[in-house]
């Protein structure tokens, strides 16, 4: 191992955070960029499922607090690809190549943002749980070594737990109303269980071991996962709803959830652009994005001027 790996290995084994203009090795700078840039992806999508509903939420509260969400998530699209921004320019990769490369369908972004959310139901299973899936994947990144994303994150899970909220208070409408609404809602959990287990990706499939001894990831997909479990599927039951996995149990001896297989070939085929809808949503975002520019040029020349 090289002097300078050493210094920076004995900073991170001191518990020491790594700021922007640190000396880090390559191999540090490319695992956080791929994580971070992962993360921001998926905020940027992440918001097109709900944004479909702004429209058509059930009264203006509801459509004040979507829109209010869906304004977040981009928000925190926008502040992640800052931190992607520092940790490429050594590479002399810019934030447009980035989003030049999600456009093309050659960047990942979570699975969840490629499925359909066809009823009101899905908006409320989407923002109590999905974003309960993510705070538990930021929560843990929460202490992940390379400062600017720990901080961003601290914001970020702040705003992250208040959707989580704003979920949870519609799926108690929908479970405490009409069983027509009851049966929406049961349709919903059953259309994301399998996603929402997808999320955390394979057990196993942590990554890089590097990312752990960097401290650059503090848990794994499974650790995640089960984390997850614990926190939702009581509650879950507990307003009546079933879980649509018959393996799904929780095992004493270990303290942890058993579940069936969830179809990991079906995982894969989402992540790497088969999704339901995820070339419909990359086209919407090309089309954004297209019919932005002017602004983008305007922007550019008044900053120049
Ligand atoms: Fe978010
Ligand atoms: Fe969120």
């Amino acid at each position: 191992m090289d002097a300078d790996l050493k210094a920076f290995e004995a900073r991170i084994a001191r518990g020491e955070l790594i700021e922007a203009d640190d000396e880090m090795p390559d191999a540090y700078r490319r695992q956080c960029l791929r994580l971070v840039v992962i993360h921001a992806n998926s905020e940027l999508m992440g918001a097109l499922p709900e944004r479909e509903w702004i429209p058509r939420a059930p009264g203006l509260q509801r459509k004040l607090a979507i829109l209010s969400k869906v304004q977040d998530e981009i928000g925190h699209a926008q502040m992640i690809y800052r931190v992607a921004e520092d940790l490429a320019a050594p590479f002399g990769t810019t934030r447009e190549d980035m989003l030049d490369d999600l456009l093309s369908g050659n960047a990942k972004f979570h699975n969840v943002f490629s499925y359909p959310a066809p009823t009101w139901a899905d908006v409320g299973i989407i923002a109590w749980l999905v974003d309960g899936a993510a705070l538990e994947t930021q929560g843990a990144l929460l202490r992940t070594s390379y400062a600017p994303y720990a901080r961003i994150l601290r914001r970020i899970c702040a705003e992250e737990a208040v959707h989580l909220k704003h979920g949870e208070d519609i799926v108690l409408t929908l479970a405490g109303g009409t069983p027509a609404q009851r049966a929406m809602l049961q349709d919903a959990l059953a259309r994301w269980w399998r996603p929402l287990l997808h999320f955390f990706g394979p057990p196993g499939e942590s990554g890089n071991k590097d990312a752990f001894r960097w401290r650059i990831r503090t848990a794994s997909n499974e650790e995640l996962r089960q984390g997850f479990l614990r926190k939702y599927v009581p509650k879950i039951q507990r307003l009546g709803l079933t879980i649509p996995d018959p393996e799904l149990r929780f095992h004493r001896e270990s303290g942890l959830w058993l579940y069936g297989d969830p179809d990991w070939d079906e995982f894969w085929r989402v992540v790497n652009g088969g999704g339901l809808r995820t070339a419909e949503r990359l086209n919407l975002r090309r089309l954004s994005r297209d019919e932005q520019v002017w602004v983008v040029a305007a922007m550019g020349r008044e900053s120049a001027a």
